[in-house]
């Protein structure tokens, strides 16, 4: 027989108020994610207003991501994001997810993405540069807030007439916790203009993501036009935001140290190694908010209450001194490809990452050799924020 684990009291970890509001720029969330990890693999916290469980060791961490029956993923999104997003693999558990799953995410594999992949991503980037006011501008408003949009746009097959439209309608459908109600008349505006074009699509498929979303099938099975469209719904929620963060943090965290951009000018080898190692110090999805079972479980020697909100703070263990060897330091030839957490371990596993990590490489290969000379105008108002998510407010360039 097995001797009990004893269950012990979490420390506290350092005094935030509710890291649901809180920014902490820069260094500080580095400095205080270092301080909650000293105290142990979880630490008490408070997150939207309720006392919160925040996992911020590697082996811990890597440990929750893969274990569903203490922390299923679903809850989380079901209270946050179902009731505008629509029914999804993402609020689904077990075999109903991954069937969903499976019926849904061949379409970022479909020929159109990979055709986008090598022909379009480019393109787009420098259609997006020749729209740049000369001299210098907010980086973030003119190139990295839209590029990302544009990308599952044209992925989807959205006409180019209507792109601009249809880029405004998914960013504000994005901002349905500070206003639900633009929120929701986005999220309307969206289903108005692609009924239609479902309709056309299911009769006339072409090479794009609607038409893969449509036609897919497992074992007989079909997505619904309702199901589609939150599946598409579900690639703007998931896909845009981190994308828009990442393309800043790789900008910021490249451009803060010039010395490291002029070494990928002149090293091309180390650019993939550099694009993994920003996506390390500056993950986009910084920390990911669940909620534990529906019993009250231990983990890590701790005696997690039923339903309690657990924070998986992804910054903090891509950050773990126990598996990263100077974890602060930014190094373009360390090996990650076992050890990172931002895309997330386990059974949900990012199936964008291929798609974003094209996404960064492609627009730094473009930067690279299109503005040599970019440079941060205003490096403190580019410092990286956010909790949850994470990344630049602005991005002042001087090109
Ligand atoms: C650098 C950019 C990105 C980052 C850092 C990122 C990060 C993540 C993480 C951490 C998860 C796991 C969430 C969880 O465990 O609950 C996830 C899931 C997901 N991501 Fe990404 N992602 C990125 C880009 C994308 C893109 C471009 C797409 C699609 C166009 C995408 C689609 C999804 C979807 C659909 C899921 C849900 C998977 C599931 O529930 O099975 N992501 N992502």
């Amino acid at each position: 027989m097995q001797a009990p684990v004893a269950v012990q009291a979490p420390a506290a970890a350092p005094g935030v108020e509710d890291l649901a509001q809180a920014t902490l720029p820069g260094a500080t969330f580095h400095r205080w994610l270092a301080d909650c990890r000293q105290r142990g693999p979880l630490t008490l916290t408070r997150y939207a207003g309720q006392t919160a469980y925040l996992i911020s060791g590697h082996s811990a961490l890597a440990a929750a991501f893969r274990d569903n029956p203490r922390f299923p993923p679903a809850e989380a999104y079901r209270r946050t994001i179902e009731p505008v997003q629509g029914l999804t693999f993402q609020t689904m558990e077990d075999d109903e997810h991954r069937l969903y799953r499976r019926l849904a995410t061949p379409a970022f594999r479909s020929t159109a993405v990979a055709r986008m992949e090598v022909e379009g991503l480019a393109a787009l980037a420098r259609e997006l540069l020749a729209q740049l006011p000369p001299g210098g501008g907010d980086f973030a408003h003119h190139f990295s807030h839209r590029y990302p949009f544009m990308v599952i746009s044209r992925m989807l097959g959205i006409p180019l007439a209507r792109e601009e439209a249809f880029r405004g309608w998914a960013s504000g459908f994005l901002a349905f916790t500070s206003d639900p109600q633009h929120a929701a008349q986005c999220a309307r505006d969206i289903t108005d203009y692609l009924l239609p074009l479902l309709a056309e699509r299911r009769s006339q498929p072409q090479e794009d993501v609607i038409s893969a979303l449509l036609h897919t099938d497992v074992d007989g099975q079909y997505l619904t036009d309702e199901e589609v469209l939150s599946h598409i719904r579900l690639l703007f929620t998931a896909g845009a935001s981190t994308t828009v963060d990442a393309l800043g943090n790789l900008l910021y965290l490249l451009l803060s140290q010039r010395e490291r951009w002029q070494q990928l000018r002149e090293q091309p080898a180390l650019r993939a190694g550099a694009i993994e190692e920003v996506l390390r110090l500056e993950s986009p999805v910084a920390i990911l908010p669940r909620v534990s079972a529906e019993q009250a479980v231990s983990f890590a020697g701790v005696e997690i209450p039923a339903g309690s909100f657990c924070l998986f703070a992804i910054a903090g263990a891509n950050r773990d001194p126990a598996v990263f060897a100077s974890p602060d330091h930014y190094d373009p030839t360390r090996d990650t490809s076992r050890t990172l957490l931002s895309f997330g371990p386990g059974p949900r596993l990012c199936p964008g990452m291929h798609l974003a990590r094209r996404q960064l490489r492609v627009v730094l290969d473009t930067l690279l050799q299109e503005l040599p000379q970019l440079s941060l105008a205003n490096e403190e108002a580019a410092r990286p924020c956010g909790t949850v998510l994470r990344g630049p407010p602005v991005l002042p360039l001087r090109y």
